[in-house]
């Protein structure tokens, strides 16, 4: 074990599985002091608990404005300051089964719901760190986006947009720490197709499963899904003090998807 990250307290949303619980993870192993936060209390309660004494769990509906309040207070009173905020609770909009959400079906409710999670959640998070660290005047934010929040994702309109809604909030934020001379820096990630229960909507169980897996993957030139693990790797380097110049980026983690599409080889005869 490493101490990137040594006495430092950060709150993770959406924590109880995935990526956040594997960045929640990451930050225990880095010697961080984590709040995990989710909905889902049983789930959140277990995963706190695997991670023995330097976690706790504290429910945090990133929707609610309340529920913000509640639970940076609680970080205040018990752990004494902020240092690290990962907002990564997000939604797909397929949790409860595949519905159309591509621009000419989608249900303005189901657009709403995507957007109240992904968007106002990373919002209100955004705010409430940046009150809670202001005493301090550091730390670090980092928002979990997406690969679809920099392309048009026509069966995921709602998802795609609110992302890419916060890449700019990402951006605005950092902006905003800066010029108010604080050393609050706010740092974007953009995961594509990591492997997590998100997918198992799309996937299903059946004997399509592996041939679905392969069709996500198709346009990826590391052929593969990513691995929660290898998102967290980057939120503990811009969680920890060797990302201090670093604010209002985008860290791309897609197995080569946004480099472009990888032209044929040509074969020009031989080299003289
Ligand atoms: P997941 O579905 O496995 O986990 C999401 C967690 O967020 C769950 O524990 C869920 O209970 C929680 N959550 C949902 N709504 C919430 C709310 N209102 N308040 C608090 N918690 C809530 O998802 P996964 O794959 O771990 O995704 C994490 C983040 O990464 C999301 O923002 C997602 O959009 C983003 N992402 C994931 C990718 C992937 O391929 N898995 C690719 C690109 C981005």
């Amino acid at each position: 074990m490493s101490e990137r990250m040594k006495g430092k307290i950060a709150l993770v949303t959406g924590a109880a599985r995935g990526i956040g619980e594997a960045i929640a993870r990451a930050f225990v192993d880095e010697g961080a002091r984590v709040v995990l936060t989710d909905i889902d209390d049983a789930a959140g309660q277990a995963a706190a608990e695997r991670l023995g004494s330097a976690a706790r769990y504290q429910r945090l509906d990133v929707r609610e404005a309340d529920d913000w309040d509640e639970a940076i207070e609680g970080v205040l009173t018990n752990e004494g300051r902020l240092d690290v905020l990962v907002n990564n609770a997000g939604i797909t909009g397929f949790e409860q089964g595949m519905v159309a959400h591509d621009p000419e079906h989608a249900e303005l409710a189901d657009w709403r719901a995507v957007h109240a999670t992904n968007l106002d959640g990373v919002f209100l998070g955004c705010r409430a760190a940046i009150r809670a660290m202001r005493p301090s005047g550091q730390g670090s934010i980092i928002n979990i986006a997406s690969r679809s929040g920099q392309v048009g994702i026509p069966g995921a309109a709602a998802y795609a947009s609110s992302k890419a809604a916060v890449r700019n909030h990402s951006k605005t934020v950092a902006l905003y720490c800066a010029e108010q001379g604080l050393a609050i820096r706010c740092n974007a990630i953009f995961p594509a197709a990591i492997l997590t229960p998100m997918w198992e909507p799309m996937l299903g169980d059946g004997p399509e499963r592996e041939a679905r897996m392969a069709e996500f993957v198709a346009d990826c030139p590391l052929r593969r899904f990513g691995r929660p693990e290898e998102v967290a790797a980057l939120a503990v380097m811009l969680a920890s003090d060797e990302a201090s110049y670093m604010t209002g980026a985008e860290l791309i983690i897609d197995g080569g998807m946004l480099a472009g599409t990888a032209t044929p080889s040509v074969d020009l005869g031989p080299k003289e």
